[in-house]
């Protein structure tokens, strides 16, 4: 399989879903709610439509998990995990953080990545081993060691339980200890700032695989380091990620530690 032909599918399907969305920005917004703050609008489903038509007629053989369809092969080895609107509350709020994300993976494994920006038409991509860019310019995360003088970028997920006041207090802590934290509301959007260095760390509670599938790619292939939030390994279906430029992971990991003991108790 031509790894180079399923990134040029994949960038291609993520334009044209990026292109509708933009078009869809200015218009009446038709919204729906998948719970009291999760909103789906009828953008989110015609853009997962197109993304799946394109990967349909070039792969008929390949897997798609998309946020919002039941998946497709799913025993397949090639799978594509799609976040066809990544933010979608501010699309509805015409808030300029939202996204396409497409990541494609090979048993199991990230092969390719692509999150479109989408108001400022920033494309990352990536391909395993062959490094990470944006607009075709290779990018590295940042060489920041001191996590006091980080920026940092949190989410916080739609359901208010336990991880979401642990997260408050989190978001308080690091406040305390950084340059900042900030809360922008795509995470796929959060993994690929990390990634181009204008932020040196994310973490968040409650993801899902499409948040994250493609953003991970393109963190690591820019030099990044991924874990979960006590440090052990990353996959897509851990809901809960730390992600960093490496040179401050262990100090954000110290930070995070008490908190997490405290969940688990
Ligand atoms: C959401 C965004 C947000 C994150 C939420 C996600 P959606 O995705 O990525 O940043 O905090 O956890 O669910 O619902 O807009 O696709
Ligand atoms: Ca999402
Ligand atoms: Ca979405």
């Amino acid at each position: 399989m031509d790894i180079h032909h399923i990134h040029d599918v994949a960038v291609q399907a993520a334009k044209n879903a990026a292109e509708l969305i933009l078009s869809d920005s200015d218009k009446q917004k038709s919204v729906n709610y998948k719970g009291r703050t999760d909103l789906v609008t009828h953008t989110d489903k015609k853009s997962e439509q197109m993304i799946c038509t394109v990967i349909n007629e070039s792969f008929p053989d390949h897997g798609i998990l998309a946020e919002e369809s039941v998946p497709h092969l799913p025993n397949a080895n090639y799978q594509w995990i799609i976040d066809p609107l990544d933010g979608t509350t501010n699309f509805v709020h015409n808030y300029p953080s939202f996204a396409v994300s497409i990541g494609v993976h090979y048993k199991k494994s990230p092969v390719v990545g692509c999150v479109i920006e989408i108001s400022s038409n920033n494309i990352f991509t990536a391909i395993k081993k062959e490094g990470a860019f944006c607009n075709n310019n290779p990018i590295t995360v940042s060489s920041e060691k001191d996590l006091q003088k980080s920026l940092l970028v949190t989410g916080f997920g739609y359901k208010h339980g336990d991880k979401w006041k642990a997260n408050m207090n989190l978001f308080k802590s690091f406040t305390d200890i950084t340059q900042g934290v900030r809360r922008l509301g795509a995470a796929s959007v959060d993994l690929c700032h990390v990634a181009c260095g204008i932020v040196d760390g994310f973490w968040e509670f409650d993801l899902h695989p499409w948040d994250t599938a493609a953003g991970i790619l393109i963190l690591l292939e820019a030099g990044g380091i991924i874990t979960q939030m006590d440090g052990k390994g990353y996959d897509i279906f851990q809901n809960q990620i730390l992600a960093s430029n490496g040179q401050i992971h262990g100090a954000m990991l110290k930070n995070i530690k008490p908190i997490i003991d405290s969940l688990n108790h």
